[in-house]
C-alpha cells in the first residue's frame, strides 16, 4: 500500500493504475476509520480493480463552534487498517495542498437541497462538503465513488453534484454499519460518556418505532414524531431534527403516499455530542 499527499503524486499514483487497465474505487473520509468506514472500503473492493481511500479533515465544512480542533485524529491505526484491508492507495493531503494560501475566488451555493436536514441546521456543512469532494474527484478521477447511507444528505447532495457538473463517476451508497445494540457507527461516538453511549441507541429505537408505525398504516406521522422527540428528550437527548423527508429534494413532508421513497431522519445531541440516523422508506 502506498500512502501520498501531494497531488502530482496522488494523480502518477492513479494513472500508473489506470495505465494497467485497472478501475479505480475511491472512499473519501475524515479518517478515525471504524467498522462503517471498513465495510464501505469492501463494497469498493467488489467494484473496482483497485481501492483509493482519502484521509483528510475537511476544515471547510466545520462551523465556528464545531468540533474541528478536536474531531479524531488516529493516522497509523487509519493506515494500518488500508492496509489490512487490501487498500492500494491512501490520499493524505493537508489543507496547505487542499486549499492553499490564496484567496478563493469561486463558492459553492446549493439549491433546495440544502434547507433542511443538517443542511438547516449546519450553515456551510455542505457547500463545504461539495467543495472537497468536488476538488477530490477532480484530482483522483475515480470510476466510482462509496459514500454511506448514514450521511444520506450528504449522498443525495453529491449524487446531483456529480449529474450538474458531469463527473464521470458511479456514485454507490453503503448500507449503515451499527453496533450490535443498533448505534449507528461514527467518529464522533468517541466523545460519548459511559452513560452517554448507553443512551444513544435511543435514536435509532425512535426512528424504528416511527417505521413500523408507518408500515402499519400511519400516513400523517407528525404527531408521532413530536411524541418520540419528547421520549428522547425524557432519555437525555437534545433534538435538532426528528422528521420525514422527501428523498428526491429533502423536503419535509406531511402526509406519506403510497409508491413513494421517504426518508426517516432525526438528529439529537447528547451533551456536546451529536448524533444523526435515518431509515430509508420506500413505501
Ligand atoms: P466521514 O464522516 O469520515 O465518513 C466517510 C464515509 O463513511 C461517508 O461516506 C460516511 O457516510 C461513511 N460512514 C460513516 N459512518 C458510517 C456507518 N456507520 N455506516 C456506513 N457508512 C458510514 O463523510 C465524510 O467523512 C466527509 O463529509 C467527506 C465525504 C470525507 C468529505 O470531507
Amino acid at each position: 500500500m502506498k500512502q501520498v499527499s501531494s497531488i502530482a503524486d496522488i494523480r502518477s499514483e492513479v494513472a500508473e493504475l489506470k495505465s494497467q487497465g485497472k478501475t479505480i474505487a475511491f472512499v473519501p473520509t475524515m479518517g478515525a476509520l471504524h467498522a462503517g468506514h471498513l465495510s464501505l472500503i469492501r463494497l469498493a473492493k467488489e467494484k473496482a480493480d483497485e481501492v483509493v481511500v482519502s484521509i483528510y479533515v475537511n476544515p471547510v465544512q466545520f462551523g465556528p463552534n464545531e468540533d474541528f480542533d478536536s474531531y479524531p485524529r488516529q493516522m497509523e491505526e487509519d493506515l494500518r487498517a488500508c492496509k489490512d484491508e487490501g487498500v492500494s492507495v491512501v490520499f493524505t493531503p493537508d489543507d496547505n495542498i487542499m486549499y492553499g494560501a490564496g484567496k478563493r475566488y469561486f463558492s459553492i451555493n446549493i439549491d433546495e437541497l440544502n434547507e433542511h436536514m443538517d443542511g438547516g441546521s449546519r450553515p456551510g456543512f455542505f457547500e463545504g462538503i461539495v467543495l472537497v469532494v468536488n476538488k477530490l474527484f477532480n484530482i483522483i478521477e475515480p470510476d466510482i465513488a462509496i459514500f454511506g447511507q448514514k450521511d444520506i444528505q450528504q449522498f443525495q447532495i453529491l449524487s446531483r453534484m456529480v449529474e450538474e457538473f458531469n463527473h464521470d463517476i458511479e456514485l454507490v451508497a453503503a448500507p449503515i454499519a451499527r453496533a450490535n445494540d443498533g448505534l449507528a457507527l461514527s467518529s464522533r461516538n468517541a466523545y460519548l460518556s459511559d452513560e452517554e453511549r448507553k443512551i444513544a441507541p435511543g435514536l435509532y429505537r425512535a426512528l424504528q418505532y416511527v417505521e413500523k408505525q408507518i408500515r402499519d398504516g400511519v400516513d400523517e406521522p407528525g404527531l408521532l414524531l413530536k411524541h418520540q422527540q419528547d421520549e428522547l428528550e425524557a432519555k437525555g437527548f437534545k433534538n435538532d431534527y426528528l422528521n420525514v423527508f422527501s428523498m428526491d429534494d429533502m423536503q419535509p413532508v406531511i402526509k406519506l403516499k403510497p409508491g413513494s421513497t421517504y426518508i426517516l431522519a432525526g438528529a439529537a445531541y447528547l451533551g456536546k455530542t451529536r448524533l444523526i440516523d435515518n431509515i430509508i422508506l420506500d413505501l
